[in-house]
């Protein structure tokens, strides 16, 4: 019989440094992922950091609305949805096999624009111990590496300084800034949004040896060819 992995090639994924492992959510994963979610994400001295505040909705397990409801429907939508032409990978990471938080990668007509874009968040329990860098330079040589991507763009909101730091140290540089919205549970936010751009000539690698399983499979699903077609 086929395994998940060849029925859906993203579960096939693994990119793994250091203690460090990330694989696409699978159901199994999300008792641990709502677990890690109640017991904190932001840092209270920093500004909020998504575009909507999933993590501080009211814990409401089984009930129509808040968390987890709401989160479980923009996860499983993402795997709905997978197409070459639009793609999103919601990388569960694990650190010594915890779930410690998530790294999610984006990719819109990736085959013309060889770009991808990412988030990410740890539980607040395990940030400042170097995770949060190591899961975006290993997310950002995967797009490079296997992906053939040519940048790798993020964002973060000014004053959030561990984003921040996070980019610098994976050698972003600074790409403009922009106001955007906030969706919070007190309403609509503008606040000021600061993108940054990596590219492989600005990409600081990570020091760990670094191991990927199943990308070939899934180039094949995202109808990727390695080489851009012009750099
Ligand atoms: C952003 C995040 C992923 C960073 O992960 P992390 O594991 O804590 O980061 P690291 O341990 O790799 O540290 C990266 C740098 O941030 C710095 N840093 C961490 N927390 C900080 C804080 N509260 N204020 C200032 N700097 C901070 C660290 O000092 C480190 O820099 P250094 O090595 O130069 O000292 C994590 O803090 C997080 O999940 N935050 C909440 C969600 C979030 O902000 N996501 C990003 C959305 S754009």
């Amino acid at each position: 019989m086929l395994t998940l992995d060849e029925i859906f090639p993203p579960f096939a994924l693994r990119i793994s440094g250091g203690p460090l492992e990330l694989r696409v959510l699978r159901d199994d994963d999300l008792p641990e992922l709502v677990e890690l979610v109640r017991g904190g994400v932001q840092d209270p001295d920093l500004p909020m950091p998504f575009l909507r505040d999933w993590h501080q909705e009211p814990f409401a397990p089984g009930s129509p609305d808040g968390f987890p409801t709401t989160s479980l429907r923009w996860w499983w939508t993402q795997r709905a949805t997978f197409a070459p032409d639009e793609w999103r990978l919601a990388l569960v990471v694990r650190r010594d096999g915890e779930l410690v938080g998530m790294q999610d990668l984006h990719a819109q007509d990736f085959a013309q624009t060889r770009q991808v874009m990412t988030g990410s968040w740890l539980g607040r329990g395990h940030h400042g111990t170097g995770t949060g860098t190591l899961m975006r330079q290993l997310v950002v040589g995967f797009a490079f590496d296997e992906l053939g991507a040519g940048q790798c763009e993020s964002g973060y909101i000014v004053g959030n300084h561990a984003s921040a730091a996070v980019s610098r140290k994976a050698g972003y540089v600074d790409n403009g800034r922009r106001r955007i919205v906030q969706h919070t549970q007190q309403g609509k936010v503008g606040v000021v949004e600061q993108r940054v751009v990596v590219t492989p000539a600005t990409f600081v690698r990570p020091e760990v040896p670094v191991s990927v399983e199943g990308a070939e499979v899934l180039r094949r699903f995202f109808a990727i060819d390695r080489e851009p077609a012009e750099s």
